[in-house]
């Protein structure tokens, strides 16, 4: 039984022995690379409970390592090495979610103390997960990929609530994950081993929609030619998911709210009614709590539904999930497809992490799959990217002050904006705009933007 393993990246030759050693005698596991390349190489093929990294090298540097961690191996706890004038960059890849920044010239005593509770950290997360998963059983079902703090605090709750009969609403822009959260609450709560039914209030007439979920019987109008069992009685004993529920007519919110109250169903032609036991949960993406204001959808039905309210951020207010989605979704895509790709290289994740995705993790999804099947070699590169992605960048953004903004406005606030996503960086801020580092910069000073 060795402490944990841990990655040593550093490329000046003596201060990275100096460092295995040390940390050999500590007890722990050590592999030590004086390439940073090498050690993405290592970091795609074994887990490492701990990366101690410098943060400046030549080539492949230490936010890249943290990048690739981020993005690939969650659970790895990453620090950084850095001298005094990276010391900035270091507060930065704090924010990107390194575990500890040391400066350089550093007491030896001051790293042994930070590994060890890095590693304590790693260990106890993996310790709650392994029981987590199996208490509950189900690892691989229903996967929520994130890493963003909101987004914790709502997968918690939904663990909480999962296994009470509560109503659930849950909202958010199309494609953010409201079906898979659905899912997710389903197969936490008591009644998993039961269906789990979707059914989309948007794709069926009124008509269509009562006979759906109610059912008829025999001879319920013409052409009814036996019972049908409709969908809240299929759905007994489990979880009944109402997608688009704000599309739902008065007439049929008036149904669905006596099944809720009632707890009883009554097929179309029916006289006596059937008693049913399931879980309501619905979504939208609409904003349902002013159209329940406004009359717009029935009040009553709203607070029955919207006992506990999920509210789904959009992916781009949560970026810090995009590589990581991406590469879950590149794994996932790839085995399936039987193709060998495994990367995606910086460029191209440069673009994506500053692309607004008004598709949210659909979009993600589609773009990453496309990329996969158009992949030629093992790297998905800005080529395999959708060639509009840029322009899609510009199209997305927003009008501002109700009033459409003039040409030079737009240019203006484009830039700032793209500036401000490639983090000041005006070489790949250039790059995403398609324009070169001397047009930028005389763009810039035309903008009084220099600075
Ligand atoms: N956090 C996540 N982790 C992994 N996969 C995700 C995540 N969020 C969404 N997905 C995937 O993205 C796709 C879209 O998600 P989903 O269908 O749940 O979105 P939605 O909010 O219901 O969209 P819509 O409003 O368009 O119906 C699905 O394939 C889903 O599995
Ligand atoms: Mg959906």
């Amino acid at each position: 039984m060795t402490k944990g393993s841990l990655l040593i990246v550093d490329d000046e030759k003596v201060a990275l022995r100096n460092l295995e050693h040390v940390m050999k005698k500590e007890g722990y596991e050590v592999t030590a690379t004086q390439s940073g390349a090498n050690a993405l190489a290592l970091l795609g093929r074994q887990p490492f409970d701990v990366v101690l990294t410098d943060l400046r090298m030549e080539k492949t540097d230490g936010m890249q390592i943290l990048e690739k961690c981020r993005a690939t191996c969650p659970d790895t706890e990453v620090i950084l090495i850095t001298g005094y004038a990276t010391l900035e960059s270091a507060v930065d890849a704090m924010k990107h979610g390194a575990f500890y920044y040391i400066a350089k010239p550093f007491r030896l005593d001051e790293v042994r103390k930070v590994v060890a509770e890095a590693l304590a950290k790693t260990q106890l997360r993996r310790e709650n997960r392994n029981l987590r998963e199996q208490v509950e059983g189900f690892q691989g079902k229903v996967r929520i990929i994130t890493q963003n703090a909101e987004m914790q605090r709502l997968l918690d709750m939904a663990r909480q609530i999962a296994p009470t009969d509560c109503n659930v609403l849950i909202t958010g822009e199309s494609g953010t994950g409201k079906e898979l959260f659905a899912r997710y609450l389903h197969h936490h709560s008591r009644r998993s081993e039961g269906a789990f039914v979707a059914v989309n209030c948007g794709a069926f007439n009124e008509e269509l929609l009562a006979n759906e979920l109610l059912g008829h019987v025999k001879g319920a109008f013409t052409g009814a030619a036996g019972d049908k069992k409709g969908l809240i009685a299929a759905a007994a004993g489990g979880t009944l998911f109402l997608d688009e529920i704000t599309e739902m007519s008065p007439a049929m919110q008036v149904k669905l709210l006596r099944v809720i109250q009632e707890r009883e169903v009554l097929p179309l032609g029916a006289t006596t009614p059937q008693k049913v036991d399931l879980r309501f949960v619905a979504a939208t993406n609409r904003n349902i709590l002013d159209m329940a204001k406004g009359g717009d959808f029935r009040q009553d039905l709203f607070f029955r539904l919207n006992v506990v309210n999920l509210l789904i951020p959009p992916l781009s207010r949560r970026r810090e999930d995009v590589p990581l989605l991406a590469y879950h979704f590149l794994k996932k895509c790839a085995a399936r497809m039987g193709k060998n790709v495994s990367e995606i290289s910086t460029e191209a994740m440069d673009l994506l992490k500053a692309y607004d995705f008004p598709g949210n993790v659909r979009e993600l999804e589609n773009i990453v799959e496309r990329g996969v099947a158009i992949a030629t070699g093992d790297v998905i590169e800005t080529a395999s990217l959708p060639d509009d992605l840029r322009e899609l960048a510009i199209r997305t953004f927003r009008k501002k002050e109700g009033r459409l903004p003039s040409l030079e406005e737009q240019e203006r606030e484009y830039i700032r904006w793209v500036l401000q996503e490639a983090g000041g960086n005006q070489t790949l801020a250039a790059q995403i705009l398609g324009i070169d580092r001397v047009s930028l910069w005389r763009k810039l000073k035309r903008y009084q933007m220099e600075e």
